[in-house]
């Protein structure tokens, strides 16, 4: 059988070019066991000496004009998970700052047994964030069917006159950035891209995506690209999730593909993500603010940890986001597990761990 392997941070994220590496961490919590697992991370990524500057912009309850601005001038946001309270900070951070591409890469970790037996999975997930279903442009029927009266259906039928909608909006420039983004990724790694799309029945949004897709990364020397049906990626990123390079994905579909890949390399806790803009960046972990175990200390701070050793390696500290890593499976390895791998240890445990063997 093949050995796990460590993955690389380099593998995750193509680092910008900079004169001097960035240093400035706005650390955002958000709600429920976001504040706790982002604490974890943020002292664990001090602990590798990087050279940091942490600031702590208030977002509790509102989210002010100059927590804002903090955030804006910082070289990096570290984000927990947002439930009601915080989803003011999650519009800013995806939105306003207009981060388009998230990455989430997906890997079979030491220690941590893939619940498909799937060893050597090395995939980063390339979901577009700025469009889509999301942000969610909803609603009644009634009132599209009264500014859209000659709208038809594929079958040539009127819309039904009551009820409610959601656009599902795909441009061609959206595509094209994220695209090049999947491609410089794809060229660093194994050169492979994967465009995961509906474009059988959804024939003008996703056909746009995936025309648009092609052009884009045919651009790319050394990188190839195929294309998957999003039900059948999902199949496949369970039965063989080994056989992918880099999956480039629109919005709902790289949600939802994410967390199924995630629990499929052994919890979704682990997984961490990057969503990258033109001037701006923030890292968070790909779960939500757990609200079933929030204030206990016992959630799992991997996801954040791996976040925040993405962070590094934007920030330009790819050495110090290497020994994050290792640190973190050291630490798997010596059975510090939290409930959700079958453990009993604490959030600080984990922590505490991690820093020792940063030492
Ligand atoms: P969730 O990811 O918060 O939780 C799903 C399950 O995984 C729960 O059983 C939870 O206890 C467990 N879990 C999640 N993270 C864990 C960790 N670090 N350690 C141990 N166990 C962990 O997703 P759910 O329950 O669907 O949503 C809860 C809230 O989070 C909702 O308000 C949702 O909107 C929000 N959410 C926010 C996200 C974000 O901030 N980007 C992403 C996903 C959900
Ligand atoms: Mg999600």
């Amino acid at each position: 059988m093949m050995e796990s392997f460590l993955p690389p941070p380099d593998d995750w994220l193509v680092a910008p070019a900079r004169a001097q590496p960035g240093r400035t961490v706005a650390l955002l919590g958000g709600d429920g066991i976001g504040p706790e697992v982002t604490e974890v991370a943020a002292t664990c990524m001090v602990a590798t000496g990087a050279p940091l500057e942490l600031v702590r912009p208030p977002h509790a309850n509102t989210f002010p004009a100059e927590s804002k601005e903090i955030c804006r001038r910082a070289d990096a946001i570290l984000f927990g998970a947002c439930d009601k309270a915080s989803i003011p900070v999650l519009r800013f951070l995806r939105w306003e700052l207009d981060t388009f591409a998230n990455l989430r890469p997906v890997m079979t970790l030491p220690g941590v047994p893939a619940r498909t037996g799937s060893v050597g999975t090395r995939l980063v997930i390339v979901r577009e964030l700025s469009e889509g279903l999301y942000p969610s442009r909803e609603g009644e029927l009634a009132d599209l069917n009264r500014h859209w009266p000659e709208f038809r259906d594929r079958m040539g039928r009127p819309l039904p006159k009551a009820g409610k909608f959601a656009l599902r909006v795909i441009t061609e420039d959206a595509v094209r950035r994220v695209a090049r983004c999947a491609g410089e990724l794809a060229a660093a790694r194994r050169g492979r891209v994967c465009v995961v799309t509906k474009a059988n029945v959804l024939l003008q949004t996703d056909g746009l995506f995936l025309e648009v897709a092609r052009e884009e990364l045919a651009r790319f020397s050394g990188v190839t690209c195929d294309h998957l049906y999003v039900d059948d990626a999902a199949r496949r990123l369970v039965t063989s999730p080994e056989r992918f390079d880099v999956i480039l994905t629109s919005n709902l579909f790289g949600d939802i593909l994410s967390d199924v890949a995630a629990e499929a390399m052994g919890g979704l806790a682990m997984a961490p993500s990057a969503a990258l803009g033109a001037s701006n960046a923030y890292f968070e972990p790909v779960h939500g603010s757990a609200p079933d175990i929030a204030g206990q200390g016992v959630a799992n701070p991997s996801g954040a940890i791996l976040s925040a050793a993405m962070l590094l390696r934007y920030l330009g500290h790819s050495d110090a986001a290497r020994r994050l890593i290792q640190a973190l499976v050291n630490t798997i390895a010596k059975g510090v597990r939290t409930p959700d791998l079958g453990g009993s240890a604490r959030s600080q445990d984990v922590c505490d761990a991690v820093c020792g063997f940063l030492r």
